[in-house]
């Protein structure tokens, strides 16, 4: 494993409090309906986890793996769908759950890929937000937190597969 030279950025504590109060946001939105919640790997794993539970609706949870990164800090800019969804969407109420929106070419790639299966309803969350940088308009419904234009790991974020298991938000200075 490559050693970064990483500080704190979003404790757990402050990542607890957003991604409950996102939970009761979607509670609210979606009250008295089911819900197809949908795991964007790997990186939302464990904004994933915390979330549906902290959503009181009946919800089916499905993973879909796309990758974008490769091995390397900056998006490729292409998308690729490493594992799809076993269910259809057509009729349903789905909520897709990402880690980050950088370019947002993924969430836009996702988005329209997600919206040809007929859903009732789509609702967006992304964890963390950089509008800097941003390469296309991409509207994101809950947004946990902006952050700059910084490499970031943690809570399900990686660097070359390492890192997700840390319990924050860090930020690199090895990059940029
Ligand atoms: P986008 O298509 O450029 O918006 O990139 C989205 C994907 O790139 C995310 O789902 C992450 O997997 C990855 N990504 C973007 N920024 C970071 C970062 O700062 N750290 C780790 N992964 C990132």
């Amino acid at each position: 494993m490559v050693p970064l030279k990483l500080s704190e950025l979003i404790s757990q504590d402050d990542l607890q409090t957003k991604v409950t109060e996102i939970g009761k946001k979607i509670t609210e939105q979606f009250k008295g309906e089911e819900l197809t919640a949908i795991c964007v790997l790997k990186g939302s794993c464990l904004y994933f986890a915390d979330l549906v539970r902290s959503i009181d609706l009946d919800i089916q949870c499905e993973f879909f793996g796309v990758s974008s990164y490769g091995a390397s800090t900056h998006s490729s800019g292409e998308v690729k769908t490493t594992l799809d969804l076993t269910v259809p969407l057509e009729g349903k109420n789905v909520l897709l759950v990402e880690d980050i929106v950088d370019t947002g070419l993924t969430m836009n790639f996702l988005k329209k890929n997600i919206e040809a299966r007929m859903p009732k309803k789509l609702v967006t969350t992304s964890l963390l937000f950089k509008p800097a940088a941003l390469k296309t308009e991409c509207y994101i419904d809950h947004v946990g937190f902006e952050i700059e234009n910084r490499f970031v790991v943690g809570y399900g974020l990686d660097y070359q597969g390492f890192y997700r298991n840390l319990p924050y938000i860090a930020q690199s200075s090895d990059f940029n």
